[in-house]
């Protein structure tokens, strides 16, 4: 099983390195690896995770040669433009083929339109940018969810505090490295997301030893996903080896951020902060929103949009909203799948280079088709949920999330088959 290529170190330019992809160059940051040119390493989300002998990675390279060019051929069939864009859609691709940012009123255009055969362009342009910028590259990411008590009460979701219905779950550390070590040294994973609630009883201490325990036996990109914490805690989390975080601002209209958050420590400007500080900190940062929020607005879901964009993100990650039987959003309603893939599209189009994710809540609005359909409107980012079947149900955020009646096995290979079968390769994306 592969998520990952290796690829060739053909330039060291500080802590940058250029490595080579049959052919195809991609900058990676490299922090944790004594590293010279002419040496093979895996990299994902854009860091070096691990250097391996050259005789392994030629084994590694000589199964992928023709694949990984038969893939790209598949790639670049699907990416092939179609559709005749009306003049105002033609001006708005031009606008981004030059790598213009499109303005308010012409986002909102595209979040508007209603007429199929118009979102058909729309998403075949921003898959065929996303093919001319950043070619058939795939980011593969396991997440474990490894504790859903929450001390948090958002409005919005499953595991919020008050929900008293929900049998609550916590996996010690031993069991956390172990998962994570079968998910690297079994399962070939590079990239891990360690997500659950906020949960304090894994205090900063406990978070480093976990961080430092896989890090110790695993080359592997870690992501933390545990929302609003100290700054300490993250630069802790930082210093232990932790690469990545996830998390998101939800909304960027602050007043209905304070609607959804009534009775819960969730503070909306703390949040941006903390997310600004671990961009500045060096952290890989996967951010972004919850579309379909009752009382969000046009106007509210650009801001989400430029907002995410602003922060300069290294991973888009937006999905929508899901209403859960037991919060106060219940009787609230569903967006439909064609407003996410129009959010995707458009921010394809205003970053083109973006990792943008396609998220199980997206996979979750259309079981069958979900996860292609995001990946053909502008995404190239997907993550397997690797968490033990019998915690994975009780990780309610919101009901029926897709994957939860399969086994990690039987998600891993389908992910990978429609992954080749739409001509996607596990090359890394670079920074
Ligand atoms: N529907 C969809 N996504 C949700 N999240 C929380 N509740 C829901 C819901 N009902 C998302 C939030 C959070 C992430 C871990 O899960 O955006 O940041």
């Amino acid at each position: 099983m592969c998520y990952a290529i290796p690829g060739r170190v053909v330039e060291i330019k500080g802590r940058i390195a250029v490595v080579d992809y049959f052919g195809e160059h991609r900058n990676v940051l490299n922090d944790f690896i004594d590293l010279k040119q002419g040496d093979y390493v895996y990299a994902q989300g854009g860091i070096v995770v691990e250097k391996v002998s050259e005789k392994y990675a030629k084994q590694i390279l000589d199964y992928w040669k023709d694949k990984f060019f038969q893939l790209k051929r598949v790639d670049q069939k699907i990416s092939e433009r179609k559709g005749k864009p009306n003049p105002k859609l033609k001006n708005i691709f031009e606008k981004a083929e030059k790598g213009s940012i499109l303005n308010r009123s012409e986002i909102l255009e595209l979040i508007r339109m209603e007429n199929k055969n118009e979102m058909e362009t729309l998403f075949k342009f921003a898959n065929g940018l996303r093919q001319r910028y950043l070619k058939n590259a795939s980011c593969v990411h396991g997440i474990i969810e490894f504790s859903n008590y929450c001390i948090s009460n958002c409005a919005y979701c499953g595991i919020r505090k008050d929900n008293k219905k929900l049998i609550r779950y916590r996996m010690d550390i031993d069991e956390i490295v172990q998962i994570a070590e079968h998910a690297v040294n079994d399962l070939s994973f590079k990239a891990l997301v360690l997500q659950s609630g906020e949960d304090p009883w894994y205090t900063t201490e406990k978070l480093v030893e976990i961080i430092k325990r896989v890090r110790k036996k695993c080359g592997v990109l870690l992501f933390m996903s545990i929302g609003t914490r100290s700054f300490n805690c993250y630069k802790k989390m930082y210093e232990a080896g932790a690469r990545g975080v996830l998390i998101r601002f939800e909304t960027s209209n602050p007043d209905l951020y304070k609607n959804l958050h009534i009775n819960s420590k969730s503070d909306f400007n703390k949040r941006l902060e903390l997310i600004k500080y671990t961009k500045k900190l060096g952290y890989v940062v996967a951010t972004g929103f919850l579309i379909g929020l009752p009382g969000q607005t046009e106007e509210d879901l650009i801001n989400d949009v430029m907002l995410t964009k602003s922060l300069n993100p290294d991973m888009y990650s937006f999905g929508p909203f899901i209403p859960h039987p037991e919060t106060p959003l219940s009787k609230a309603k569903t967006v439909d799948i064609e407003t996410v893939l129009k959010v995707i599209a458009v921010c394809r189009l205003l970053d083109p280079n973006a990792k943008i994710l396609v998220t199980t809540a997206l996979e979750t609005l259309d079981k069958k088709n979900g996860k292609r359909l995001g990946l053909l409107s502008g995404a190239n980012s997907l993550m397997i949920n690797i968490t033990p079947e019998r915690y994975k149900k009780l990780y309610s955020i919101y009901p029926n999330r897709a994957g939860i009646d399969k086994s990690v096995k039987e998600n891993i290979d389908e992910t990978l088959e429609l992954l080749y079968s739409l001509g996607r390769a596990p090359t890394d994306l670079g920074i």
